[in-house]
């Protein structure tokens, strides 16, 4: 027996030196160690020794057993150091590399020119209302004193849907709808911004672009108003230094209706390529609310005054940026997009 054990014990030693990785250890702890393993079996053989011999036999395999067993498990701990090592040198991390660039995505020039417009009149009160894209041709034209086959209709291109329904053209619509749900509260201070349509494509025109509306109506509002409010937007927009004129002009649902300009923001008003030397440039339209817009919005014309205005946000963006083209807004090249 004792030969036996001599035997396993030599055996095992050599396999432990020849072993490869953990797995294989596992399986010769097995081999060895395991229910049928060749160390157990000569246990189980002990009963056939007789008593005096038993005890000495058993002390003996004990310690060839523990010292095995401390064998395997320095055997282990080298195999561990060594998968440790290997995966640290796969799985290692260069912290001095650069990182992946992700690119933040950012508001849009629109939106923004948007934002600063609506801050700008929310600073002074005005509230802020929408309207639907799809209107119809009662608040788009007639309640806009614009009746069927009145020749101003031809001002704008429309999309027709049916007869009477469309594509808005203009923001204005959103003021007959204001003044409808709020009378007879006063004052009814907002802006509307919003998208409109009109059938036009070119480097200055687009099918669909952005207007933002005003109005205000309460009792004893003037011109005076209208023009203050105006100047302290164009300072605000374009410049402390900035001066504003207005034009007379036409528009069915204000009068006296005008153009405002803006004195050049490139030149100064000296005249340069941008305001065609005039030193001047158009930014938006406006005038008193025609007493039969205020009448369609319920109030009472004799009762309260107003004033209208409305301006394209494309076009303030071209301004304040310096963009040439208006397409350039809508074609999304990330290169341009992220210049502002
Ligand atoms: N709706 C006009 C347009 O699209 C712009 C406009 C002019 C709006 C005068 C107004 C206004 O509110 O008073 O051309």
């Amino acid at each position: 027996m004792k030969e036996q054990l001599q035997k396993i014990k030599e055996e095992t030693q050599e396999q432990l030196v020849k072993l490869a990785s953990s797995e294989e250890l596992q399986e010769l702890k097995i081999r060895v160690f395991g229910k049928k393993g060749t160390l157990t079996s000569l246990q189980k053989q002990m009963g056939a020794l007789s008593a005096e011999e038993r005890p000495l036999m058993g002390q003996i395999i004990n310690d060839v057993r523990s010292q095995l067993e401390k064998a395997c498990e320095a055997k282990l701990k080298e195999f561990e150091k060594q998968e440790l090592e290997i995966r640290l040198r796969e799985e290692r991390i260069d912290i001095t590399l650069p990182g992946y660039c992700l690119s933040r995505g950012h508001q849009h020039p629109l939106s923004k020119v948007i934002e600063e417009i609506e801050d700008i009149f929310i600073g002074m009160g005005f509230s802020i209302v929408e309207g639907p894209e799809i209107e119809t041709d009662y608040y788009n034209f007639e309640a806009l004193n614009l009746p069927k086959d009145h020749p101003a209709r031809d001002m704008q291109d429309t999309f027709f849907i049916t007869e009477d329904i469309l594509l808005r053209t203009q923001t204005s619509p959103v003021q007959v709808r204001t003044m409808e749900k709020l009378v007879p509260q006063l004052p009814v201070k907002i802006i509307a911004p919003g998208k409109v349509f009109r059938n036009d494509d070119d480097a200055t025109h687009s099918p669909m672009f952005h207007q933002v509306e005003g109005l205000l109506v309460d009792k004893g509002v003037r011109m005076s108003d209208l023009k203050g409010i105006l100047l302290y937007f164009s300072r605000q927009m374009f410049g402390e230094s900035r001066e504003i004129r207005l034009r007379p002009s036409f528009f069915p649902f204000t009068e006296p209706s005008a153009e405002v300009d803006v004195s050049c923001m490139l030149c100064g008003g000296t005249g340069c390529r941008l305001c065609k030397g005039t030193g001047w440039i158009e930014i938006l339209g406006s005038g008193m609310v025609h007493p039969r817009v205020l009448e369609m919005g319920g109030y009472d014309p004799k009762e309260v005054t107003g004033f209208a205005f409305g301006m394209g946000v494309e076009r303030i963006a071209m301004l304040k940026y310096g963009i040439e083209d208006m397409r350039l807004l809508y074609d999304n090249d990330i290169r341009f997009l992220s210049q502002f």
